[in-house]
């Protein structure tokens, strides 16, 4: 057995620059700095009533050199959309377009070769000092654009994830789950960690009223010969862009793809023998291995990472990697 290379965990290795911008009566011309520490009051906006969102993609280097990063159009459209719903400046596209083009130009040698990826992590948070501000928006913010070499998300690789089911909590306020912002993975931990604890499980899925929803930091796909499921949008959940490049993909390679509620007794009929997966930027697309609901466990088909999975995740780093063709145009070469 080849032993693998020992790789940094997710998201803990940064590059050595950063872009960054001020906002006060409109946004500054950005600037790119070594990444270090910020200066912010301790009675910013931000710490005290979390007037903060960002977003998550990758670029990818390819085998002659090129790096191409993956629909950020899209990300920037969510990133602009969050900023609406939590009253934050909002950014103007072709800004964090360039902010994003700035970090991949500066730090272009510390994109990974495949099968890792420079993930890209633009934030947007007030900074206006007023700890009485708890019902008025921030006048001030900045944006940041991180940049951080990345292999895989889980621990365990490509393992069949461990996922607890629970019907009781719900991963955010209802109109909010659309909206990327801390608050909602901080909402998610308590639930995730008791998990951890107690079934040994990787992620919860949250099913609030019975209907299944999304895990704490992935949308949930049901899987198998020729169809997928997964839940219709709506506020109360994240409008992942791997969920809907995965769901592209399908409907190319000729899948029905079915997007409607569904609930928990539904869900495990189907995973007697098809597959369930987690899909977003981080998860790419990782098989579900065990749900365990109400203290049973129930095996996913024969609880290893099914054949579909595989092929659909093949499919999208295929095209992510430019190992297949690119035919949505969701790939700019930086
Ligand atoms: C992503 O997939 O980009 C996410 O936002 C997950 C993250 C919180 C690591």
């Amino acid at each position: 057995m080849t032993s693998q290379p020992q790789r940094p965990a997710f998201g803990t290795l940064l590059t050595s620059h950063m872009a960054v911008a001020h906002y006060r009566n409109g946004w500054s011309k950005s600037e790119i700095q070594p990444v270090g520490p910020i200066e912010i009051s301790p009675a910013a906006h931000m710490l005290h009533y979390s007037s903060t969102c960002f977003e998550g993609f990758k670029a990818f280097r390819r085998a002659d050199g090129s790096v191409h990063v993956f629909r950020m159009d899209r990300h920037i459209q969510r990133l602009q959309q969050s900023t609406r719903q939590l009253v934050l400046p909002e950014p103007d596209p072709a800004q964090v377009a360039d902010m994003v083009r700035a970090v991949i130009q500066r730090c272009r040698d510390a994109v990974p070769e495949a099968p890792g990826a420079l993930y890209l992590r633009p934030i947007i948070f007030g900074t206006t000092a007023n700890i009485g501000a708890a019902t008025t928006p921030t006048t001030e913010a900045m944006m940041i654009v991180l940049a951080s070499p990345v292999w895989d998300y889980f621990a365990g690789g490509a393992k069949p994830l461990r996922i607890l089911v629970d019907d009781q909590n719900t991963r955010s306020a209802g109109h909010m789950g659309v909206v990327k912002t801390g608050g909602n993975y901080a909402a998610a931990l308590a639930p995730i960690m008791n998990a951890r604890t107690k079934y040994q499980a990787d992620q919860v899925l949250f099913c609030p009223g019975g209907q299944v929803q999304e895990t704490g930091a992935a949308n949930f796909i049901l899987i198998r010969e020729g169809e997928l499921l997964t839940r219709s949008l709506d506020s109360t959940f994240l409008h992942g862009v791997t969920r809907d490049s995965l769901l592209t993909l399908a409907r190319d390679m000729g899948y029905t793809v079915s997007e409607r509620k569904f609930d928990v007794l539904e869900m495990l009929d189907w995973v007697r023998s098809g597959e369930a997966a987690l899909s977003g930027t981080a998860a790419v697309l990782t098989g579900v291995g065990t749900l365990i609901y109400n203290g049973k466990e129930h095996p996913v088909a024969d609880g290893q990472m099914g054949p579909i999975t595989r092929k659909l995740r093949a499919q999208l780093i295929a095209v992510q990697q430019g190992d297949a063709p690119d035919r949505h145009g969701w790939l700019e070469r930086v």
